[in-house]
């Protein structure tokens, strides 16, 4: 057995408050979880309120293999809540502030654990804080140079800016966008950014995929320390493009219970397969295979057997 990598995953831990009860989330803490559902040391670096959904949201994480003893508590701030609302079958969110994770805090702990990852991932949304943005981005800034630094830019509306952009992929080795979101983020960089409305998102062709090679490409030009652009297309695969090289993955059919965390799941599957120095074919494989598990569960984190777990595993390195 080789010493398990450690991986830290920044940013929010939060409860979706949907119509049928809450649901626990954070794009990094589904991230956290799966990645070391993976067989990763994953360690969440959050930050709670002292209050029931607080305690709740630690219970709740107890038995999942996520390292929880590093999340913070915070003596002013309520819990993480996004309230959850349909209407005409969409989801509405209101992604509540200030929250517990807005105030994340940058420790001498916190920074000894940065200087020791093997690789970091944080988003665009917990950057809304001036003291949130601080802390991420002084941890990525200080991790070793051999640290994989992840970018999952999970854009959420309005909490997002192309500064916060610009200055999370100057710190980035890889960045990971869905495909709606790399019209968006090339727009707030700045760069020719096409249409989002370009393609119904049920098609797939040859403009699209030319149309996101190019994209990948110019996002490398621009940040010199990037190495690796990862674009997902939900239920149609992914694509991995490095300076030198891509790959290209269909992904696979599933029965989708939901998708909420698929993106975070491939986000986990990818991290942990580039520390083992998997190639891109393989990195494909392993976030597809991931991705497409948590969209066929119920929930962002959800558990799998060891026997499903080696199986998987199996498959991603035949
Ligand atoms: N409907 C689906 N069917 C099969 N796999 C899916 C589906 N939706 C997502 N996935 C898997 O999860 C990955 C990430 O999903 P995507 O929706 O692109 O990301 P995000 O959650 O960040 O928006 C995809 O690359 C794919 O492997
Ligand atoms: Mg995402």
């Amino acid at each position: 057995m080789r010493e398990p990598h450690l991986i830290l995953g920044l940013g929010e831990l939060l409860w979706d408050v949907l119509p049928d009860g809450p649901r626990l989330g954070g794009a990094p803490a589904n991230f956290t979880v799966m990645a070391a559902r993976l067989g990763s040391h994953a360690v969440l670096l959050s930050r709670v309120g002292r209050d029931d959904l607080g305690r709740m949201a630690l219970e709740r994480l107890r038995p999942m293999p996520a390292d929880t003893s590093f999340i913070e508590t915070d003596h002013a701030h309520e819990t993480g809540r996004v309230t959850v609302y349909f209407e005409a079958g969409q989801p509405h969110y209101t992604i509540h502030h200030p929250a517990a994770w807005d105030f994340l805090e940058l420790t001498d702990e916190w920074m000894r654990l940065a200087e020791r990852a093997d690789a970091l991932c944080f988003g665009s949304l917990a950057q809304r804080s001036q003291e949130s943005r601080q802390t991420i981005q002084t941890m990525a800034a200080q991790a070793s140079s051999r640290c994989i630094r992840v970018f999952d830019v999970n854009l959420r509306t309005p909490f997002y800016s192309g500064e916060v952009i610009q200055e999370s992929l100057e710190l980035a080795s890889v960045v990971k966008m869905n495909d709606a979101e790399v019209p968006r983020v090339l727009g707030l960089l700045g760069l020719p950014a096409g249409d989002a409305e370009m393609w119904s998102s049920d098609e797939f062709s040859q403009e699209r995929r030319t149309y996101e090679q190019q994209s990948a490409e110019r996002v490398l030009n621009e940040f010199p320390t990037l190495e690796m652009v990862a674009i997902t297309r939900g239920g149609h695969g992914s694509l991995l493009v490095r300076r030198d090289e891509w790959h290209e993955h269909p992904g696979y059919p599933v029965k989708v219970a939901d998708t909420i965390g698929a993106g975070d799941a491939f986000t986990a599957a990818l991290t942990h397969y580039l520390l083992r120095g998997a190639g891109l074919a393989t990195l494909n494989e392993a976030g597809n295979r991931w991705g497409g598990w948590v969209a066929s569960q119920a929930g962002a984190m959800p558990e799998l057997s060891d026997d499903l777990r080696k199986e998987i595993e199996t498959k991603i390195e035949a």
